[in-house]
């Protein structure tokens, strides 16, 4: 078998351009364009890079953008008060901060200080509290992209076996969390699926892997998923995004997968691309809660 390829970037475009119609019809009418400012510390060359692609993707599909690079060093009050300016001023939605940060700086302050109505990442604890209640007021982007990208295949998740490999709060739990829910109108994103969620100490990973008709990846440990762990036919989303040779990103999904799965997502050109739309869309929602 050679899987079908779940194409992130087609999809992506297709979505960027519902979003760019919907931001017309906004500013046609009248209203503020959406706005994102995005706040980077340092200089990762990894984190400039997706911030890049995310004030790209702003230019796209219309709407404004703010980057505000900060030094290295700077202290934590120093990005309280500047999320402080952010949170009150109405020309500004979506407020994502990149993240890892550096050392002087608690993830934890700054998660709390980006007001929850412009928090775009879903990562403030009132937004993961509405997102675990069934009423999230913004899905997590990348896995609501990891479901669009499984949706808008076909590819079958109400009473389905989903097999999640990663815990973390950025992707495994709220993906865990959205796969299991039932699909509501306040929470259209809920995929009424059979959900396993599987980590570094769980043992024989591989015989749990091969239970998912959903095999999703997202650890961040290049080939770690190889063929022997995959169901024949199963789909697999590889979420991973690892430096590789030559500068190429590789993901946690050995391609050798490809001979067993009946679909799997490409990196790059999968999972990342939906990623950054979806931010795109959380800002257009913000825009929408907030300005009506
Ligand atoms: N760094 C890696 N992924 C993410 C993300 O989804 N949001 C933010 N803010 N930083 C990240």
């Amino acid at each position: 078998m050679t899987a079908r390829v779940l194409d992130g970037k087609q999809l992506a475009q297709t979505m960027r351009v519902e979003i760019a119609a919907a931001v017309a019809a906004r500013t046609a009418a009248g209203k503020r364009p959406p706005g994102l400012a995005v706040v980077l510390i340092g200089d990762n060359k990894a984190s400039a890079a997706y911030v890049r692609n995310k004030q790209k993707g702003c230019a796209e599909v219309g709407m404004g953008s703010w980057l505000h690079h900060l030094p290295v060093h700077t202290s934590e009050s120093h990005l309280l008060a500047l999320l402080d300016t952010l949170n009150t001023d109405p020309a500004v939605h979506g407020i994502l901060v990149q993240l890892p940060l550096p050392p002087q700086i608690r993830e934890d302050a700054v998660i709390h200080a980006v007001g929850p109505r412009k928090d775009v990442d879903a990562f403030h604890p009132e937004n993961v509290g509405l997102l675990a209640a069934g009423f999230p007021r913004f899905v997590p982007c990348t896995p609501h992209g990891v479901v669009h990208l499984l949706r808008r295949n076909d590819v079958p998740l109400a009473g389905r076996e989903v097999v999640v490999v990663g815990r973390s709060n950025i992707v495994g739990k709220p993906l865990a969390l959205l796969m299991m829910q039932k699909a509501t109108t306040a929470n259209p994103a809920g995929c009424d699926a059979t959900v396993t969620v599987a980590h570094t100490r769980t043992p024989d990973l591989a015989a749990v892997c091969r239970r998912a008709d959903v095999l999703v990846a997202a650890v961040g440990r290049a080939g770690l998923i190889t063929p022997d762990m995959v169901k024949s036919g199963a789909a697999v989303v590889d979420v991973g995004t690892n430096p590789g040779a030559a500068g190429k990103l590789v993901g946690d999904v050995d391609p050798a997968v490809a001979g067993v799965a009946g679909a799997l997502s490409p990196v790059p050109g999968g999972v990342g691309p939906m990623t950054i739309t979806m931010l795109l869309a959380n800002t257009l929602r913000a825009a929408e809660l907030l300005d009506g």
